[in-house]
């Protein structure tokens, strides 16, 4: 199947005036894992966000890729790219300024040119990413998790976050809807947040996602596929406060079970965890001259 995908995107062309890839998080296959470490070798943030002594040359691992194959985005013309997961530990405790966050387990990616302010988030863009589970690093779908995220320059609020695991606070746990990928739009000054779209986290697969802002007129649309199915427009274009601008997280933030008023310092995170997720195709691309990329050819 893989082999077949890899064959035919050889001999496709790139579309006509596809729109401008503006940061590109796809590693080759060659690339060590110690130039994550590195500022200047990695395309993602060195030191961001990781636990209290943790490098990414060690939470972040390369896949075995005749399991998951390459994703959708990693495809490209000029050679496949592969995946990458994001693990979490009992060690992953943020500590920003020597305050340890005991409430969440979290390991995120950062696109290392996403300063808050810089070009990924003017004009319009779009985030494109694949997630897909490992059987041997499960989710405990009992916890609420936020796997991909921009989180506003001030720290304040989310202009959207993609979701999986039972909702804090639910008052079923797990939730029946647990087990689902789940895209909510801005909570910019306390804003209540919506679910634009919803899909079954079914394993075994990639689900692959392109969320697109316009940081100028405030709006929101998405595209979704899974395995290697081109995106389809999911989310149409609608209001969204994307005022905030603000920095991607990819990864896997764990929110702690409940009782808790402040989630980032308290509630309850069993031991033991060995947790990841695996991602693939990131990259942001420009779409102010010319729609989304559907598929990498
Ligand atoms: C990768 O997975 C394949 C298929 O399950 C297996 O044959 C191979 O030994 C694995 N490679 C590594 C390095 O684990
Ligand atoms: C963020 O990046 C942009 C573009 O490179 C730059 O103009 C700006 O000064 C940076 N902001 C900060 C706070 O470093
Ligand atoms: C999943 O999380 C719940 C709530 O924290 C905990 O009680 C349970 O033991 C966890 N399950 C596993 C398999 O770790
Ligand atoms: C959880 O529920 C409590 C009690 O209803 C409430 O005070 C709190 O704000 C809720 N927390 C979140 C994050 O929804
Ligand atoms: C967007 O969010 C900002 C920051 O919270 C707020 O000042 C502004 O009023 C919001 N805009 C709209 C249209 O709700």
């Amino acid at each position: 199947m893989v082999q077949a995908i890899l064959f035919l995107a050889s001999f496709a062309t790139a579309a006509l005036a596809a729109p401008k890839v503006i940061w590109d998080g796809r590693l080759k296959l060659d690339f060590p894992a110690a130039d994550l470490d590195k500022s200047a070798t990695s395309p993602y943030n060195a030191e961001f966000v990781l636990g209290a002594g943790q490098k990414w040359s060690e939470q972040l691992l390369f896949p075995n890729m005749s399991v998951s194959g390459p994703s959708l985005f990693d495809l490209v013309p000029s050679g496949c790219r592969k995946p990458v997961e994001v693990t979490i530990n009992d060690k992953s405790i943020f500590a920003p300024g020597g305050n340890a966050q005991k409430g969440f387990r979290r390991s995120e990616l950062l696109p290392n040119t996403n300063n808050g302010t810089d070009a990924t988030v003017q004009g319009v863009t779009t985030f494109h990413f694949s997630v897909r589970e490992d059987v041997h690093r499960p989710l405990n779908y009992s916890h609420q998790y936020e796997i991909a995220f921009i989180e506003t320059n001030d720290f304040s609020s989310h202009v959207w976050t993609l979701k999986t695991g039972t909702s804090f606070n639910s008052s079923e746990v797990p939730a029946k809807d647990a087990k689902t990928l789940r895209l909510g739009g801005s909570t910019a000054g306390g804003k209540a947040e919506e679910v634009l779209f919803s899909v079954p986290f079914d394993g075994g697969c990639w689900h692959n996602f392109a969320i697109q802002t316009n940081w100028v007129d405030n709006t929101i649309s998405a595209w979704y596929s899974s395995g290697y199915g081109l995106l389809k427009e999911v989310v149409k274009t609608r209001a969204n406060n994307a005022t905030g601008k603000g920095q991607a997280h990819i990864g896997v933030l764990k929110l702690p079970t409940p009782p808790a008023t402040d989630l980032s310092h308290e509630g309850y995170q069993p031991s033991g965890i060995k947790e990841g997720l695996i991602y693939g195709g990131l990259f942001v691309e420009d779409c102010s001259q010319n729609g989304v990329s559907i598929s990498p050819w």
